[in-house]
């Protein structure tokens, strides 16, 4: 007894056996763990063992497959030889589940016995996540245990479930009090003697829909066409119904073949790189990994606006007291009023209880004036887009704040170093670009100056993922790395309407490609006279979005826009008024309109901003293209399944791009088109973004 091997070790508490997967830090099934529990599995046949306790270290039980090891050959043992042969112990076998048992984790837990968990102990199989289904017999084993439409709402949408909640379904056997593993052991002690259960023989949970599976098809139908044609979705959908249509040895082969065909597909290998691309995103690559972040215990929000109530909101959410500050009290009381306002909207969504919006709300205080930042460990300036105005407020906080204290404002555009230099303390400065809603959107670019120390940086990185958000360093520049690369499209989606298509085309073809929205109706929702402001103080034109504001056409909130759009409904309605807008400009700009495909479309939409991606990264604003591709994800809606624009790019051809981005310069005569000088070495050196990380890394 002892270690079994370097990630398996076995004790004894007398007669019950505790293995413990030991691979840090969430104890991923790789090859070495499978190995060692298929040993430890051979060790406990010695007949003075009666039971066996399967469970964790760290903070995990296990949160499934090793995700690294897909695409590569299997090195035996195979999941499903782990499987099985836990699930053909003649002794009860317990998993005993902490933190989380996700995917084959939970699969591995779904063959033993029993299933105890502590009660802060998630479990959920979020293969759908990484476009593949649970391989591992999850989509046969769940549906008996706690019946198939249920086994299908978890497995296509792969959301954690917790304990209790687990429990109530029938997930878990036990949600004991106290110390989990004890527990386990009692639980697995008493279970000697009784026949062991095994979930697969089960078929009490299964007949009804075999009976009739008019419930079960419904569910399907739903999610199948929610997926718009993606294949993860209507594979699970199959392999669920095989649960009740099969004999659970051919549900279970079934299953392996979708897995196998899956595992393989693009859209798989885009889920898998953001996957991995969302984690490294936070590194910053000088920055000394004994860099320690400052504590955050306290927080102020400077400005109730919509952008400042919602930050204030995530900090609430996160169990971190924030005090808004505002300059007068009615602006105070609105702001306040807007957040209380948003707060209900989620209690009519029965997504928050009225108890929790009143503890999160306690946690938020109101407050005049700039010295109320005094007792706060960070601060965000989440005022107007005004460079006198936020520069003014730092000079103000450099003053009032305590030394150490973080300073970020919160901007989509301006210069972080000019702002930091209306201090003398630039290097706690940075800034924190939320997107809109900011209580709902996960992406946050941090905005590294170019005095911010390391230490700012970790306690912003730090203080993003208690927020609950995904964290991205950038550099600083005019839009940092998202907004920099939306105005390509803009430009590019406004000259596509002179030419020829209207917004209802362009928008088709966007949402087509997997976007939620189209970049049309998307401005009609942020509303078009931001951007309107912006150009004229720039002294800048747009020969369509202008005279649409000119004519009061702000978006949806005056209830026109590129789109018409009913009272208090937000559905886009073609409207002949933009129509004559469009073809006028066109007309006055001596511009000849002609048809344009989708392809064209959708190509321009995208690789311009894969330019602009690639200048970003020559210029350091980017540290690696997956960092571009998690923004994209994260903040704009760019459907995850196509792994972002970077990604998207290599899977095309980066050569392809190159050479349709200099036929789009040429017919445009627009420079900025023409092919970035990184994109067209990678293209001629036949490689792919993914290989400019090893390149700097190599330098
Ligand atoms: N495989 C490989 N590495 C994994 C992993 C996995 N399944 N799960 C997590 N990791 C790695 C992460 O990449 C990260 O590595 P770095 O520190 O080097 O960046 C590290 O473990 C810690 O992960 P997080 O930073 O995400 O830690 P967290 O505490 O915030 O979250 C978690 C923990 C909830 C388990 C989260 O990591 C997670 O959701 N993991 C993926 C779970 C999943 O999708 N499982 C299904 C796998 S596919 C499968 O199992 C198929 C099958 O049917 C057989």
């Amino acid at each position: 007894m002892g270690s079994v091997n370097a990630c398996v070790d076995l004790k004894r508490d007398n007669d019950v056996a505790v293995v413990t997967m030991e691979n840090p830090p969430v104890n991923a099934l790789k090859h070495e763990l499978r190995a060692g529990l298929i040993e430890a599995l051979k060790q406990i046949k010695d007949p003075a063992i009666k039971a066996v306790v399967l469970t964790g270290a760290g903070r995990a039980f296990s949160a499934g497959a090793d995700i690294s090891e897909f695409g590569k050959p299997l090195q035996p043992p195979g999941l499903h030889e782990v499987i099985a042969a836990i699930e053909a112990t003649p002794k009860p076998v317990v998993a005993a589940i902490h933190g989380t048992a996700l995917g084959g984790g939970l699969e591995l837990a779904l063959a033993c016995h029993y299933r105890v968990a502590d009660r802060g102990a998630r479990v959920g199989l979020p293969e759908i996540k990484l476009g593949i289904l649970p391989g591992a017999g999850g989509t046969q084993r769940l549906p008996r245990l706690i019946g198939p439409e249920k086994a299908l709402e978890a497995i296509a949408s792969g959301d954690m479930i917790a304990a209790d909640q687990a429990r109530a379904v029938g997930i878990l056997d036990a949600v004991p009090d106290g110390e989990l593993v004890p527990a386990a052991v009692a639980f697995a002690r008493n279970a000697v003697g009784k026949p062991v259960k095994h979930v697969r023989d089960r078929d009490d949970k299964i007949a009804a829909a075999r009976a009739n599976p008019a419930a079960y098809e419904e569910a399907a139908a739903k999610i199948v066409g929610r997926a718009r044609g993606r294949r993860a979705q209507s594979a699970c959908v199959e392999s669920v119904r095989n649960a009740f249509q099969l004999p659970f040895e051919d549900g279970l082969a079934r299953e392996q073949a979708l897995f196998r065909e899956l595992v393989v597909s693009d859209e798989s290998k885009a889920q898998r790189h953001v996957f991995f691309a969302e984690r490294e995103a936070a590194r910053v690559p000088d920055m000394p990994a004994s860099t320690k972040p400052r504590a955050f215990a306290r927080a102020a929000v400077i400005g109730a606006g919509t952008m400042g109530g919602g930050i204030a909101m995530n900090f609430a959410n996160a169990g971190i007291p924030v005090t808004i500050i505002e300059t007068a009290a009615d602006l105070l009381r609105s702001g306040l009023d807007r957040v209380a306002a948003n707060y209900r909207t989620t209690i009519s969504r029965g997504r928050l209880t009225q108890v929790e919006m009143d503890q999160r709300m306690n946690l938020i205080s109101g407050k005049i004036g700039l010295a109320a930042v005094a007792d706060a460990d960070v601060v965000i300036e989440a005022v107007f887009e005004e460079m006198d105005l936020k520069k003014q407020i730092f000079g103000e906080l450099d003053r009032q704040a305590r030394p150490g204290t973080l300073l970020a404002t919160n901007t989509s555009t301006l210069d972080v170093d000019a702002i930091a230099q209306a201090t003398k303390r630039p290097q706690d400065v940075l800034g924190t670009h939320f997107f809109s809603p900011a209580n709902v959107m996960r992406l946050l670019e941090i905005v590294r100056g170019k005095a911010t120390s390391h230490e700012a940086l970790a306690t912003a990185i730090a203080l993003g993922r208690k927020l609950g958000k995904v964290p991205v360093v950038v550099g600083n520049c005019d839009g940092f790395v998202g907004n920099r690369m939306l105005a390509r499209r803009s430009t590019e989606s406004e000259r596509l309407l002179l030419e020829g298509a209207l917004p209802q085309q362009v928008d088709a073809a966007v949402v087509e490609f997997g976007f939620p929205m189209g970049p049309f109706a998307m401005g009609d929702l942020a509303g078009l006279d931001v951007g309107w402001r912006i150009r004229r103080a720039r002294g800048v034109r747009a020969e369509v979005a202008d005279p649409l504001c000119e004519a009061g056409r702000f978006g949806q909130k005056t209830g026109k826009g590129y789109y018409l759009y009913q009272s208090g409904l937000r559905t886009p309605t073609p409207d002949p008024e933009v129509e004559q807008i469009i073809i006028e400009a066109s007309r006055r700009l001596g511009i000849a309109r002609r048809p344009i495909d989708k392809q064209e479309i959708v190509e321009r939409m995208i690789y311009p901003m894969i330019n602009e991606g690639a200048r970003i990264l020559e210029e350091g604003i980017a540290y690696r293209p997956g960092d571009i591709d998690v923004i994209w994800v994260y903040g704009y809606g760019w459907p995850a399944w196509r792994g972002g624009p970077m990604f998207h790019a290599d899977q095309v051809g980066l050569a392809h791009v190159r050479d349709r981005l200099a036929l789009y310069a040429q017919r445009s005569g627009d420079k900025t088109l023409e092919p970035a000088p990184l994109l067209a070495k990678l293209a001629a050196e036949r490689k792919g973004f993914a290989s400019f990380k090893l390149a700097a890394a190599a330098a």
